[in-house]
Order: structure tokens, then C-alpha cells, then sequence
């Protein structure tokens, strides 16, 4: 991107919301402008294990407490719709992105008892989603005990759906820009969105879809909290488990599914159907624990106690879930803002319907419609029967600031290992150090350039995470998910031995 353009619309962020959105705009005719700071993809979207399922994850047990009967109707509706829409849009475009549908089968965690099924099941019939209790889930390779069944769920490959909306989204006209970072949205009656290399978008709409919108302060940070999940997939034999969505009634829960693909799609040399046990969960609060081989560690614990088949361990990743106080996104017009200028966000550990979601809504909003799922959704709302978890995330980010006066996490440079990085503490304030492969030291400020809380080194990812409202950046300090929109601030480089002076643990 060169110079300065118009559109009717501008959407910020290239993952399944913002394309999404995109794409359906584009498909009513309208002129459609998206950029990413990196490419399609490139965040949150690329890591989820794409479970596609209308039963919510905190449970409608819950749903319904926070939102009623008729909330959580409208909220199973517009799952289940988000579903069919992603169906529907893989046979309408031709996007081979594996795509099925699959039952999903919630079962016990050891520490409970078959009424937490019982209670489940009532509430999700209550919000209309087809359910019953099983003895057990009739598939192979796993011995679910009680469980409850949900028909007709959904799997598909997250990146192959994003690349086949993008060149279907290009077919209609849209713009896509890669490597484009927005730094400020001012709203109005032409909305301008001004980007880091230079030229500025004006439009009639933004849409704010980077996972967290940098376009806020306070009025959705204070209801969402970022929390970090771990992924592992092994092989086992072809059809030695049979797919579908599994997830257990632990807190944090367990996820598993399974993806067919080829030996050579992972570098192989023939094209051997392969299947991969994809199995996830051990969540924490972002930077707030750092015992990230542990975590992988009881994780492929718990998958070899009850999927025997499964080899070794071949893929790790991570990824970052911003959980609401009610369970539900916040999808439509961005609080405290102009009329114009919309976000999507607080995926909920449910990213890929509720990003689904997010492109039908705001569409809609943008387009005149009204919407039934729009006050559900509208990032405005306040659910009283939030209030204890809002306090409850609040008090822990009011916390987080106890680290300004903490000792650094280590007493000498020396302690850090190529590739990985590390708290320390010079004079009155903390550092953030990362040491490269190559032994060089690289240093900036540990306070985030949102709201100031102090980051955390992130082992499984390389990045530096904030604790307080999920904003990440990479080993630099180069900003890579909101809220914030700047680098961690430059520490003007001394030598190491003289680094070494002003360490103190
Ligand atoms: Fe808000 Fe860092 S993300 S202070």
C-alpha cells in the first residue's frame, strides 16, 4: 500500500472475523478495504484447533444464568448458524478446507459426578440444541464413560477456509494489504484509519477485528481476560480414533480432535493417509505461569491415559484465548466511540464461530439490518450476574502492578540462554532482555505501552505477553496483538558487562 485510498468500508485484521466480514460485504456489492499488520492468518487464527460446535464452552448451564432463556436461545441460534454459514460458504466458493461435520461429545473429568451432565443437558435443551446422555460415546479408541452427545458439530481446516475466502473476497473487488499496521481509527462521518507505513483509509465504516481492538481504553478490557492454551497432535493409526469433538468437564477443560491429512502435508515422502490426534487445554492466565514443559508435560499425560494409540508427541503450539466475564463475544459498535466504527473480539475459546459470527452481525449492522443477535452480543452490555467474575479479573489486574517492586527474574545476563529472555530489574525499573540464537543481548522497557502492567517472557511462544489485558509483542518488543499499538519502548544498548553492573535480582 503506497497511497492514500477510499472505501466504503475498512477492516482491520486478517483473521476469521475481519475476512469474514470482509468477504460478506464485498458479496452485497460494497467496496471493501482489509489490512493486517502481518499476513491472513498470522495470529490467533493459525493456531486454534478449529472446533466448530453450538454447544458454548463455559456450558448453557451458565449462558443461561448470565443471559436467560431467551439469551441463550439466541446465542446456541447463532452458533449453529455460524456453523452452516462456514458450510455453506466452502460448497458456495469451492474451498476444499476439509470441512465435516462431527458429533462432540462432552464427558466427565474424574472429579465429577454424572449430575453435572444432568444439568448440562437440561440447559442446553432449554436454549434448543439437540443433546442427549450417553452411557458412553459409541466411537473407537477412546472409552468415554457418561457423556452427552451433540449432533451434527463441525471440524475444518482454519487456514485453507481463511486463504479460500481471501481469493474469494479478491474475485469481488475487495483490497487485501498485508504488513500494514493501523495506528489510529478517529470515527465520523468519513472514518479515517492512519497506518504505520504512511497512507491513510478513509471510509464510511471501520471495522476493528485484531483479536483485542486497540481502539479502546477501558470499556471492553475490564470485561475480558486473556488466557494462554497449550496444543499437542501425535499420530495414530487411520481410523484408530474415530472424529469427532471431545472436551471434558474439567476447569480448565481438555479438547480433543482428530485431523486427517497426508504424510507429505508433514513433510513426509509419500501421501500416506495420516491422522493426527490434536488434543489441547492446561490454560492460564496469560504470563502468569511459567512452567510451560510442565504443562505440555501433564498434557500428553492425560492424552496417553486415555488415547493409548497415539505415538509420539510431533507438534506443539500455543495460543492466546480472551475469555468475557460472560462467556459470550463482543461483537457490534465499539462503546464510547463513533457510530461508525465497529470491533469484534472476546473470542471466548470459541474463535471461529464466534469470528463467524462477528462477519453476519456486523454486516448486517453496517448494512441498514437489524440483527436478532446484535444487543446479545453489543459490547456495550453489562450482565449483573457477571459482577463477581468481572471484580474477580479485575482485582487479578489491579495485582499485576505489584511488579514494578518485585526483584527481576534473574541476578545476571549471564543466566540467559540463546533464544530466550528474561525479566531483570536496572535501578527502579524492570527490563525486558531477550538473548538471540546468536548470543546477542537485546533489551527494551517491560512496561506494556497499553496501561503500564509489566510483561512476562512467553518459552512457548518467543514473545513478550502481558498479563493484565493480553496485548503480546515479539522478542524485540514489536507490538503483535492489542490492546496496545506501540513497541515496548528502546533501551539504548550498553555492553553486556556493564548491562551486568546494574542487574539486580
Ligand atoms: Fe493492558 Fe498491557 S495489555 S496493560
Amino acid at each position: 500500500m503506497t497511497h492514500d485510498t477510499d472505501a466504503d468500508v475498512c477492516v482491520i485484521g486478517a483473521g476469521i472475523a475481519g475476512v469474514t466480514t470482509a468477504y460478506l460485504l464485498a458479496m452485497e456489492g460494497r467496496s471493501v478495504v482489509l489490512i493486517d499488520d502481518g499476513t491472513p492468518g498470522c495470529g490467533q487464527t493459525g493456531v486454534t484447533t478449529a472446533h466448530l460446535s453450538a454447544e458454548i464452552d463455559d456450558g448453557y448451564t451458565e449462558i443461561v444464568r448470565l443471559h436467560g432463556v431467551d439469551g441463550a436461545r439466541l446465542a446456541c441460534d447463532s452458533h449453529q448458524a455460524a456453523i452452516t454459514r462456514i458450510e455453506t460458504i466452502c460448497t458456495q466458493e469451492g474451498i476444499d478446507a476439509d470441512f465435516h461435520r462431527v458429533s462432540g461429545y462432552l464427558f466427565l473429568s474424574p472429579e465429577h459426578g454424572e449430575q453435572i451432565l444432568h444439568e448440562e443437558m437440561a440447559a442446553a435443551q432449554r436454549a434448543g440444541l439437540e443433546v442427549e446422555q450417553l452411557r458412553h460415546a459409541p466411537v473407537n479408541g477412546f472409552n468415554s464413560g457418561p457423556c452427552l452427545h451433540f449432533p451434527r458439530q463441525g471440524q475444518f481446516h482454519p487456514l485453507k477456509y481463511l486463504n479460500g475466502l481471501i481469493e474469494a473476497f479478491t474475485r469481488s473487488g475487495g483490497r487485501v494489504y498485508g504488513g500494514v499496521r493501523a495506528t489510529t481509527v478517529t470515527g465520523g462521518k468519513l472514518a479515517l484509519v492512519e497506518t504505520a507505513p504512511g497512507p491513510r483509509i478513509r471510509s464510511t465504516a471501520v471495522v476493528v477485528a485484531t483479536n483485542v481492538p486497540f481502539v479502546d481504553v477501558f470499556a471492553i478490557h475490564t470485561k475480558q481476560a486473556p488466557y494462554y492454551t497449550y496444543v499437542i497432535g501425535a499420530r495414530i493409526p487411520p481410523d484408530a480414533v474415530t472424529p469427532a469433538l471431545y472436551w471434558d468437564t474439567h476447569d480448565p477443560y481438555h479438547y480433543v480432535r482428530v485431523q486427517r491429512t497426508s504424510n507429505a502435508a508433514l513433510g513426509g515422502d509419500n501421501d500416506d493417509v495420516v491422522d493426527v490426534l490434536i488434543v489441547g487445554g492446561e490454560d492460564h492466565k496469560t504470563a502468569q505461569a511459567s512452567d510451560t514443559e510442565e504443562r505440555f508435560g501433564a498434557l500428553e499425560q492425560w492424552m496417553r491415559e486415555r488415547f493409548p494409540s497415539a505415538a509420539a508427541v510431533e507438534f506443539r503450539w500455543s495460543g492466546q484465548v480472551m475469555e468475557t466475564q460472560d462467556g459470550l463475544g463482543f461483537i457490534g459498535r465499539n462503546p464510547l466511540d463513533a457510530d461508525n466504527v465497529y470491533v469484534a473480539t472476546g473470542d471466548s475459546g470459541m474463535g471461529m464461530t464466534h469470528g463467524t459470527i462477528a462477519g453476519m452481525l456486523i454486516c448486517d449492522l453496517i448494512q441498514g439490518r437489524n440483527n436478532p443477535w446484535a444487543e446479545l452480543y453489543d459490547p456495550s452490555r453489562i450482565r449483573v450476574g457477571a459482577a463477581g467474575e468481572f471484580l474477580k479479573e479485575n482485582l487479578n489486574v489491579a495485582a499485576q502492578y505489584t511488579s514494578y517492586i518485585t526483584p527481576g527474574e534473574v541476578s545476571s545476563l549471564d543466566e540467559i540462554t540463546p533464544a530466550t529472555g528474561a525479566i531483570v530489574r536496572e535501578g527502579a525499573r524492570k527490563v525486558a532482555v531477550f538473548r538471540d540464537e546468536a548470543g546477542e543481548i537485546h533489551k527494551v522497557s517491560a512496561v506494556c505501552t497499553h496501561l503500564g502492567c509489566i510483561v512476562g517472557w512467553n518459552k512457548a511462544a518467543s514473545t513478550w505477553d502481558c498479563p493484565c489485558h493480553g496485548s503480546r509483542f515479539d522478542a524485540y518488543g514489536r507490538v503483535l496483538n492489542g490492546p496496545a499499538s506501540k513497541d515496548l519502548e528502546k533501551i539504548a544498548s550498553h555492553s553486556e558487562d556493564r548491562a551486568n553492573e546494574h542487574v539486580q535480582k
